[in-house]
């Protein structure tokens, strides 16, 4: 079975979150793609008066094509559910996001929601965080002093191999995020201790949001080859 329509089983497995009455948290990606129109269709045709709040841009113009019912954190800050992608999850429910750059407004989503649920391949799940570049959002103000802090922080953490990068686009341009800021992904190989990081990373001046999601997702749902697998957090 592919990685896609591993995706897809996953989103349509996740169509349970969207019910009369809710708010749900649309992500940002091509799995979170899956959710929005499955929910879209779902929500259509039984008449449903679901609101959805929606990551990013590409999320918001996806939703309302679809005719979804839009509302924005600020009139429903109070979330339901969030649905969204992962780039990695490991067994304690820890996530690597970012890969499409939306990280800052999808920890903001994600933790104001009674249930993140995270919707994936089985490609996604690791034995240990880090295989995929850390995503940290960074203020533009100082890029090269933050990452000079960065790099910094990761030598004193043990991170004597890792190599970081401001991201840039298809076209060679530096990538901004919707909030204004640029990215640097790191890689890491291993992250063994994933709070600690976390924690540093918050702490350095400059850093706006890290894309290690830790105590925010309690669901994982997760197409694979057998078919769709749910695990929730103890
Ligand atoms: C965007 C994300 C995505 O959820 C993540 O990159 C997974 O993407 P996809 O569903 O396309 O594999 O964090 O910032």
């Amino acid at each position: 079975m592919s990685a896609d329509t591993q995706k897809k089983a996953a989103a349509e497995f996740a169509l349970k979150m969207v019910v009369n009455g809710a708010t749900v948290g649309l992500g940002t990606g091509s799995t979170a793609n899956y959710f929005i129109e499955a929910a879209a269709a779902k929500a259509k045709r039984d008449k449903l008066d679901t609101k959805f709040v929606p990551t990013s841009q590409a999320t918001y113009a996806l939703a309302q094509k679809l005719g979804m019912n839009l509302v924005t954190i600020e009139d429903a800050p109070f979330i339901d559910a969030t649905v969204d992608g992962c780039d990695e999850f490991d067994g304690s429910f820890r996530l690597i996001k970012g890969g499409g750059g939306a990280l800052h407004r999808e920890k903001i989503v994600g933790s104001s929601s009674k249930f993140m649920i995270t919707i994936c391949d089985a490609s996604k799940k690791v034995e240990t965080l880090g295989a995929f570049p850390l995503p940290i959002e960074v203020s533009k103000f100082g890029v090269n002093a933050t990452a000079w802090k960065i790099e910094r922080a990761l030598v004193h953490l043990g991170y004597k191999d890792a190599k970081m990068s401001i991201r840039v686009t298809k076209q060679g341009m530096p990538f901004i995020t919707e909030s204004g800021n640029p990215i640097i992904d790191i890689r890491l190989g291993k992250i063994t201790n994933a709070e600690q990081l976390d924690g540093i990373l918050n702490n350095t001046p400059g850093v706006i949001e890290t894309g290690l999601f830790i105590g925010i997702c309690g669901v994982v749902i997760m197409g694979t080859d057998k078919g769709v697998v749910e695990l929730t957090r103890a």
